[in-house]
C-alpha cells in the first residue's frame, strides 16, 4: 500500500526498552552501584524494601518479590495446596503465562469466554463453568483494564472459591477506586521490562492481605524455608534479586507519572480515532493503565501491513488464542471459544510507551483515519 505521509517519516517503533528507561538511567545506574558494593544479592535489603513500598502504592498488606508472573500465578495456586486434578476457572482470552500456571500445578484450566467490548472474563458466563471440581478463579486485568469484579467477587463467595488476580497488566489500575491485586486472595504481578511497572530483566511479586497466605508464598518462593537449611515444604526457587528490586523501586516513584502518561495518549487515541476502529471502553469506575492500546478492526493484518508502509509499528496481541496453541493441546476441554476467536482475528495495539509523544499519537491517528 502507498506511503500517505513522505514528509514525516521517521519510524515509530511499538516499543524501545532504552527510550522508555533514559529517563531513569542516573538513578538506575547510582542504585546499581549501591547494591553491586553492598555485596548482598539475593533476599537482603533491596528486595525487603521494594515490597514495603509496592504493598504501600497498592494498600496491600503483605508483598513478596518472586522470579517472574508466571511464578507468581503459579506459587499464588500452590500456597492452597488443592488435590492435583481441581478445576481453575482462567479467561480464554489471555496470555499463555495465565493457563500454564494452572497446569504446572497438576490442574485443569477451564476456560472461560470475555466480554467483547472489555476482553476481560464475562462475570455472566463464569457460572455455567462451575462443578465441584472448582477450586478457584484466576481472572485477568488484560490490557491494564480491571475486570467487573464486583459480580466476580459475589460468585466467589456464593461458590466459596479463591480469587486470584494476574495483574501483569494492570499497575496502578483501580475498580472503584481500589486497587487490582488487592480483591483476590492474591494479586500476581509480572515486572517483564515491556510492563507499566518493568525491572531490567525478569520479576515478579504477589500481594495479599492474609498474613498465612502470605506466609506460605515466602516458603514457597525459598524452597519451602524460612530458616537457613530448614525446609518444611516442597518449594522452588524464585526469588526477586537485590538489583531487580532496586530498579524497581525506582520506576515505582514514576509509576504514576508512566501510568498518566499512557492515560494521556490513550485519551487522544480515543477521542480522534474514526469510528471504523473498535476503541477501548471508558466507564468512570475503571480506571485503566493502558499497557496496552488496542483497537479492532476486520481488516486488521491489511491495517497492520498499511501501518507499517508508513512507519508505523504496531503489534497483536494475541495472535493465537490460547485454546488454539499447539502447546495446550490435550490441555483444554474441547469446546470452541468464537469471542476469544473473533479478538484475536480483529486486534491491534498502537504505540503507547512512557517515550511515545503526542505529536507522535497524533500522526498515528492522522494516518489511521486515512486507511
Ligand atoms: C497476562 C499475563 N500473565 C502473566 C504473564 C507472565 O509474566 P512473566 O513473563 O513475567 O512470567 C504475562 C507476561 O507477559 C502476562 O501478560
Amino acid at each position: 500500500m502507498k506511503k500517505i505521509i513522505s514528509m514525516k517519516n521517521t519510524i515509530i517503533d511499538y516499543e524501545n526498552l532504552a527510550l522508555l528507561n533514559a529517563p531513569f538511567f542516573d538513578e538506575y545506574t547510582k542504585v546499581f552501584d549501591e547494591t553491586l558494593k553492598s555485596g548482598w544479592y539475593i533476599l537482603g535489603k533491596c528486595v525487603e524494601a521494594f515490597e514495603k513500598e509496592f504493598a504501600l502504592f497498592n494498600k496491600s498488606n503483605h508483598c513478596i518479590g518472586v522470579a517472574s508472573g508466571l511464578d507468581a500465578i503459579t506459587l499464588s495456586l500452590k500456597a492452597f495446596d488443592f488435590d492435583g486434578g481441581s478445576e481453575i476457572i482462567v479467561p480464554s482470552n489471555t496470555y499463555i503465562a495465565t493457563i500454564l500456571s494452572v497446569l504446572q500445578n497438576n490442574m485443569k484450566p477451564i476456560l472461560v469466554e470475555p466480554s467483547l467490548a472489555t476482553y476481560n472474563i464475562d462475570p455472566e458466563k463464569i457460572e455455567a463453568a462451575i462443578t465441584k471440581k472448582t477450586k478457584a478463579i484466576v481472572i485477568v486485568h488484560l490490557y491494564g483494564k480491571p475486570c467487573n469484579m464486583d459480580p466476580i467477587i459475589n460468585i466467589c463467595k456464593k461458590y466459596d472459591l479463591k480469587l486470584i488476580e494476574d495483574c501483569a497488566q494492570s499497575h496502578g489500575a483501580t475498580y472503584k477506586n481500589k486497587h487490582t491485586g488487592t480483591f483476590g486472595d492474591f494479586g500476581a504481578f509480572s515486572f517483564y521490562p515491556t510492563k507499566n511497572l518493568g525491572a531490567l530483566g525478569d520479576a515478579g511479586a504477589v500481594l495479599s492481605k492474609d498474613t498465612e497466605l502470605a506466609k506460605n508464598i515466602i516458603k514457597l518462593r525459598n524452597y519451602g524455608s524460612t530458616v537457613k537449611y530448614y525446609n518444611d515444604i516442597v518449594g522452588f526457587n524464585s526469588r526477586l534479586d537485590e538489583i531487580q528490586a532496586a530498579f524497581l523501586s525506582v520506576k515505582l516513584k514514576h509509576l504514576d507519572e508512566i501510568n498518566n502518561h499512557k492515560r494521556k495518549l490513550a485519551s487522544i487515541y480515543i477521542s480522534n480515532l474514526k469510528s471504523d476502529f473498535i476503541k477501548p471502553v471508558v466507564d468512570i469506575d475503571y480506571k485503566d493503565v493502558y499497557h496496552i492500546f488496542n483497537i479492532r478492526h476486520e481488516k486488521r493484518d491489511e491495517l497492520r501491513n498499511y501501518l507499517l508502509d508508513n512507519n508505523i509499528k504496531t503489534e497483536i496481541h494475541y495472535p493465537v488464542s490460547p485454546s488454539k496453541q499447539k502447546a495446550l493441546q490435550g490441555n483444554l476441554s474441547h469446546y470452541e471459544y468464537p469471542i476469544s476467536e473473533k479478538i484475536h482475528a480483529t486486534t491491534l495495539s498502537l504505540p503507547i510507551s512512557f517515550f511515545h509523544t503526542e505529536d507522535q499519537v497524533n500522526r498515528v491517528i492522522e494516518v489511521m483515519n486515512m486507511f
